[in-house]
């Protein structure tokens, strides 16, 4: 693949700041920006029978000064009918949606998706995965890569970094480019559900800023259109308490056998039981929940509080349990015999109670206390929440206070920050519209922090969809025809 050292374009600074007046921006060394100088090849792939001809534009730097060229490139895929003046879905080259799904899992390092290899699609012969299904239904797909943990400079917040400054690419591209820079849709599976939903949250929010400029990001705009999650590992610094909230009681686990070390790999797991000591940390952990919970001051849909009480009981845990109740009746309703969940009062066919910490028992713990900032910094998050010098840190007080290397150290607050979508939030968040997935199957992280992000973006005015389809296990991109039909909707509704 081609590399080009060039100044950027005085014509496209203009097109992209839409002024007059050419612009120039002093770019002495670095990758160009400019879409039009990418080579592409032709490429086509079959779905459902029929054959979709696209162009691919593969390995382009989004950066004019990346810190890892390997990481930081963007593969961009376009149907060639849109070249001819055709159109797919309704969708024209002035009009097509950009599809952008992140291939990020355990905050490793990821490489631009392509069509036909993507990491959490269905590995069966014949089925396809979300960008061939994109490129059927007449999406742009924008794939980007991103750092991870494991490479010094991954270290949080780079991947946030780095998916912010592929969004500023296409919006610098968008005069010279098929698709509608105005439409993107972010995808993401765990890690990078949680990136998705960053990335939908903090859009142009200045706390970035400073690491796009170290970058040479493009000079443009971050925010995107909507969202799509699956499995978020999200809202990490109280991803411990949310956990033991969850599954405290539940003292046999079957964890990974590996230390999170490449969530595309087949998981193994290990059975083991709790010592007196993580009985404890779970205790204390789970104590922690409901005030932080109750700080948050979420409401249910029809305006209620949703809380906790100092035994962890109370409105939030009913609103939890709403969506497991939810994804049971949609069972019974197609005539699934449920009978042996016994986590389920079933009485004519509908659910007239969950009982939670029955649920969590089947479920099965995955994760020991705490699930996520291990105080022997064993975990992937401490990895991710490390600095170039130093590889592992801790990011709760909690378990720096518990560590159990007296020389662990506790990552910079501002950093912690830039990870969490909740400090972004608000009424002024750009995408309207959301949609999160979490199987009932999945104990990688507890289903309070699904329910908390779904709460704080209704409760900020959002449209999101959320549902925990019915023993889905931690996975994505298992229900394409839905995220495509869901995709169409938000593009083709009015805004608000
Ligand atoms: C992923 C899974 C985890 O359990 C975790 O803690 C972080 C990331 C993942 O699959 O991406």
């Amino acid at each position: 693949m081609m590399k080009f050292k060039t100044t950027l374009l005085t014509g496209i600074l203009a097109l992209a700041c839409g002024s007059g007046a050419a612009k120039t921006i002093e770019v002495s060394q670095g990758y160009g920006l400019d879409f039009r100088t990418q080579n592409y090849t032709r490429q086509s792939t079959v779905v459902n029978g029929q054959t979709v001809a696209y162009r691919a534009y593969e390995n382009i730097v989004y950066v004019a000064n990346p810190a890892d060229s390997a990481y930081q490139t963007i593969n961009i895929y376009i149907p060639e009918a849109y070249f001819n003046g055709g159109s797919i879905n309704g969708y024209t080259a002035q009009t097509a949606p950009i599809f952008l799904p992140n291939q990020i899992g355990g905050y490793m390092p990821a490489k631009a998706g392509v069509p036909g290899k993507g990491g959490f699609g269905p590995s069966k012969e014949g089925q396809v995965d979300a960008m061939q299904v994109a490129l059927a239904r007449g999406y742009v797909v924008a794939s980007p890569g991103a750092r991870g943990r494991t490479a010094v400079t991954g270290k949080a917040p780079a991947a946030i970094v780095d998916l912010k400054a592929a969004v500023r690419y296409l919006r610098f591209n968008d005069a010279v480019m098929a698709g509608d820079a105005e439409k993107i849709i972010s995808n993401g599976t765990s890690a990078g559900g949680a990136l998705s939903v960053l990335l939908g949250a903090s859009g142009n929010q200045a706390d970035y800023e400073p690491y796009l400029q170290q970058l040479g990001a493009a000079p443009a705009k971050d925010h995107i259109f909507a969202v799509s999650a699956y499995c978020p590992i999200s809202i990490l610094d109280h991803a411990d308490a949310a956990y033991e909230w969850q599954f405290n009681g539940v003292n046999d686990y079957q964890k990974m056998d590996i230390s999170m070390i490449d969530y595309h790999v087949e998981r193994k797991l290990v059975n083991g039981t709790l010592t007196n000591e993580q009985i404890q940390i779970s205790g204390s952990l789970k104590a922690q929940f409901p005030a932080h919970v109750n700080s948050l001051r979420l409401r249910d849909p029809q305006g209620r509080a949703l809380r906790l009480d100092a035994q962890g009981n109370g409105s939030f845990k009913n609103y939890v349990a709403s969506f497991l109740r939810r994804s049971a009746q949609s069972q019974l309703d197609a005539g699934k015999d449920l009978s042996s969940r016994n986590w389920l009062t079933i009485r004519n066919g509908k659910v007239s109670a969950v009982d939670f910490a029955a649920y969590a028992r089947a479920a099965g713990r995955q994760k020991t206390p705490p699930a996520f900032d291990a105080l022997d910094l064993s975990s992937g998050e401490n990895q991710l929440f490390g600095t170039a010098a130093t590889d592992k840190q801790h990011f709760t007080a909690f378990s720096y206070q518990h560590r159990a290397n007296a020389q662990a150290t506790l990552a910079d607050p501002q950093t912690v920050k830039l990870m969490n979508p909740m400090h972004y939030i608000s009424r002024h968040t750009t995408p309207q519209h959301w949609r999160i997935r979490v199987g009932t199957a999945d104990s990688d992280t507890s289903l309070a922090i699904a329910a908390i992000l779904t709460a704080k973006l209704q409760n900020s005015g959002k449209r999101v969809d959320f549902a925990l389809p019915w023993d889905v296990p931690h996975s994505g991109d298992y229900d394409l025809d839905e995220l495509f039909d869901w995709m169409d909707k938000t593009v083709r509704q009015p805004r608000g």
